[in-house]
């Protein structure tokens, strides 16, 4: 292990993380607890806001910024006596759901322009394997003019954290970490033990490291396209999905997952990453597109279910009234991106019903320039339909009496995640 480590402890050398979002920003203070610590970003807004204690992804409390060595910065000055770097800027699709690798590599040109001998720089943004090396390091080396692996060092550690999630925090989930030679693998896992309680996985090998974290979405997306199906099938049988899966569950290895709709800038987006590089290395992934293309029909499927339910109650679709009840992309968050709640509205809108969205949640401005709508503040009835899209806690608290006085006669509860099956007794029901 080189003495890096060392010096980061006595507060000798500097970490920075570059981006500071979701992942960056707990985990740059989580560091600031031990060691000195630059946060970058190039979004200046969020910069100061961070300055001011305040998380602008809404997930940490004040406390968090409390004696934490810090200094939030936007500026490349600030950068040029770090020694140890941490990428953990968003890895997007773009709207061909190809792999959009501009914020990284512009988060890889700004470190290459500060990298000194000796330098470790470590990425947390989720790529296909082979993107760290193959894409990361030939531009740190041009900008640097310094040789890889001799002159610095790369590694890779895979974020795990789930938003919204305050159980498996940073602290408490191990975390995978990888180097370019065993020196440096050791000094970066020495370095992420200063923070992660619950330990660090060492994997062989940079790309091992990419793989790893890209399968656990891959995984958990093809699942919940599985269950997806299933769910469609079952309709078609007249039986409830989450009463089967409840039953199947009591089997000891059956896989706990739920259909729904899958959102959000990681499970959504990832294995496109690895169809993607699939794809350049000669192979077509076609479970994984399977599973991609079965989840992305979902919002679609889901609106089109519910004008069947309110033309088979009698009524209008063209002049239905529908709400839709949660516009983040799951529950209890604040991030509307990417979520497939829009799909549903959309499809809604294109057979001419009126849709309210409403979310206790979300910003009406940032729907509004995301999706081009806004967000319903009073929530008056009488609806033809409500879809129950995103289970908040807010939502989970109504009950059946709440749900008719909002409902005409004959309108539907559209119960996604199946949480009323349970307690409706007489209104038209239906879930996935
Ligand atoms: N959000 C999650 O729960 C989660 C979990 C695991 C892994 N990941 C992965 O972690 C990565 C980061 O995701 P996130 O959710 O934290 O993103 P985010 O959108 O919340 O935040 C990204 C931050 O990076 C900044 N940024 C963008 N380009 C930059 C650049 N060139 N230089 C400096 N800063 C820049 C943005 O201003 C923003 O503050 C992604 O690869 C994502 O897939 C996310």
């Amino acid at each position: 292990m080189s003495n890096l480590y060392d010096r980061l402890v006595k507060k000798e050398a500097k970490l920075a993380v570059i981006g500071l979002g979701y992942v960056g920003l707990p985990i740059a203070l989580e560091f600031a607890r031990r060691i000195k610590v630059v946060g970058f970003d190039i979004n200046q807004k969020r910069v100061d806001m961070m300055r001011r204690g305040e998380d602008p992804s809404n997930e940490l409390p004040a406390e968090a910024f409390k004696g934490a060595d810090i200094h939030f910065s936007a500026d490349l000055n600030d950068l040029k006596d770090v020694e140890f770097f941490i990428v953990a800027v968003p890895t997007p699709i773009d709207d061909q759901n190809i792999p959009d690798l501009k914020p990284l590599l512009g988060a890889t040109r700004t470190v290459g322009q500060v990298l000194k001998k000796g330098d470790h720089v470590v990425f947390e943004s989720t790529v296909y394997p082979g993107c760290t090396e193959e894409d990361c390091v030939p531009l740190l080396e041009e900008l640097s003019g310094l040789k890889f692996v001799t002159d610095f060092k790369v590694g890779y550690s895979p974020e795990r954290i789930n938003p919204g999630d305050k159980q498996h925090t940073l602290s408490s989930i191990v975390k995978v970490s990888s180097g370019c030679d065993p020196e440096s693998a050791e000094t970066i896992a020495r370095t992420y033990e200063l923070v992660v309680k619950a330990g660090v996985h060492r994997a062989p090998s940079i790309k091992v490291a990419e793989a790893a974290k890209i399968i656990e979405n891959t995984q958990r997306d093809v699942n919940i396209a599985l269950t997806n199906e299933l769910s469609i099938i079952f309709n078609r049988m007249g039986i409830n999905t989450f009463d089967v899966l409840e039953a199947a569950g009591t089997k000891w290895n059956f896989l706990k997952f739920q259909p729904g709709l899958v959102g959000g800038h990681c499970i959504g987006v990832d294995p496109y990453y690895l169809v993607y590089k699939a794809k350049e290395l000669g192979y077509h992934a076609q479970i994984i597109d399977s599973g991609r293309y079965v989840n992305d029909s979902m919002g679609g499927y889901v609106a089109k279910q519910t004008v069947k339910k309110i033309i088979a109650a009698g009524a209008n679709p063209a002049e239905a009234r529908v709400l839709v009840m949660g516009a983040t992309f799951k529950e209890n968050v604040t991030d509307i991106r990417n979520s497939k709640v829009a799909d549903v509205v959309r499809e809604l809108k294109s057979f001419s019903c009126a849709v309210d969205v409403a979310d206790p949640h979300a910003d009406s401005d940032e729907v509004k320039h995301e999706y081009g709508y806004e967000l319903t503040k009073e929530v008056k009835g009488p609806y033809d339909a409500i879809i129950v899209a995103v289970n908040h806690a807010e939502y989970a608290a109504k009950n059946e009496a709440w749900f008719r006085s909002m409902l005409t006669p004959k309108g539907v509860l559209v119960d996604l995640k199946g949480i009323f099956r349970k307690q409706v007794t007489a209104l038209n029901y239906w879930s996935l």
